[in-house]
């Protein structure tokens, strides 16, 4: 399997923030950019807390594009309540001395994946409205880019943001369409896989052993998270949706995926931005993505214990 170059698409986020670390730490994946949205928090805060982690891991060398402060038509979404106001819980990074690329998401998307055609990766990890534009924008990255793996959406479980629907779907369903029915190759990873990914406080103990500013960060990022989950879905621990979808991309066999006609709901009703799909070809339309319904959540968090011990080591 040839390494996958990646572009990172995140709104970060609490999780958001676990994946760019994973990516950083993960010789079996290279991490070429990062493209900013909101979503967990606003557009500004979401480019701070990105560039405040890349200094954290001392990555100065990756570029951070603005890209898209609102969705295409819904009302703009934060999520405070689950990531805090600032979007990383309790954590409080100084404020980065690095700064933003001057480019824009959408035209870095667009440059890099015409650049390199068939190469690039791209891992989306908050709502679609970057990637939405930016197909909209240039049609030529339909046949350029490699492929996409998305972490949206929950096809057999409850929504986390309505009782139906997943909070990046939602927060853009339109975008989110723009995207499922582009014809792109797509790996779906919603909430029935991510929510079997629970970091629980056994997991922080282990990584506090290490006591320096990586393990610090990470600690006081997901105590944040995890007295969310205690408090709002009575799940002891955290779960961390986004870095699952960034390992699959060089470790596929953690998941088990179904290769499905996925759709999602804009009609603007009560079931707003639920993904569904098809499983007994009632629609008669050809699948559109490869979805991972189930994983193996102890191999994932192994894997991912495992690299973040090394980073810290590594920056200590
Ligand atoms: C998704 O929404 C955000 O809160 C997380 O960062 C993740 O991308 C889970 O529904
Ligand atoms: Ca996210």
């Amino acid at each position: 399997m040839n390494k996958p170059r990646i572009i990172l698409d995140t709104d970060p986020g609490i999780d958001d923030a676990l994946a760019i670390l994973l990516a950083l730490a993960e010789p079996r994946a290279s991490l070429e950019a990062i493209t900013v949205c909101y979503g967990n928090c606003s557009l500004d805060q979401g480019v701070l807390n990105a560039l405040s982690i890349l200094e954290l891991a001392q990555a100065d060398h990756l570029p951070i594009a603005r890209g898209a402060d609102r969705p295409l038509v819904q009302p703009l979404l934060l999520a405070p309540e689950t990531h805090g106001n600032s979007g990383l819980g309790y954590a409080q990074l100084p404020s980065p001395e690095l700064l933003p690329d001057p480019t824009p998401a959408v035209t870095l998307l667009t440059e890099r994946i015409l650049a390199n055609p068939g190469e690039i990766t791209v891992v989306a990890v908050g709502p679609l409205t970057n990637l939405a534009l930016a197909l909209r924008t240039e049609p030529r990255l339909l046949e350029a880019i490699k492929d996409v793996y998305i972490m949206g959406g929950a096809i057999r479980y409850d929504g986390n943001t309505t009782p139906q629907a997943e909070f990046n779907a939602y927060s853009d369903p339109h975008a989110a369409h723009i995207v499922f029915h582009s014809g792109l190759p797509i790996t779906l990873v919603p909430l029935d896989a991510t929510y079997q990914v629970v970091f629980t406080s056994d997991d922080l103990s282990r990584l506090q052993k290490l006591e320096v500013p990586l393990t610090r960060f990470i600690a006081d990022a997901t105590r944040f998270y995890m007295e969310f989950h205690d408090e709002y879905q009575q799940i002891s621990g955290c779960v961390i949706n986004d870095p699952l979808a960034l390992a699959i991309t060089y470790l596929p066999e953690l998941v088990d995926c179904q290769e499905l006609y996925v759709d999602i709901d804009i009609s603007g009703g009560v079931s707003m931005g639920k993904t569904y799909a098809d499983f007994y070809g009632l629609l008669e339309k050809k699948p559109n993505m490869q979805v991972a319904l189930d994983v193996r959540p102890r191999e994932f968090m192994e894997h991912f214990l495992e690299r973040m011990e090394w980073l810290a080591g590594s920056l200590s």
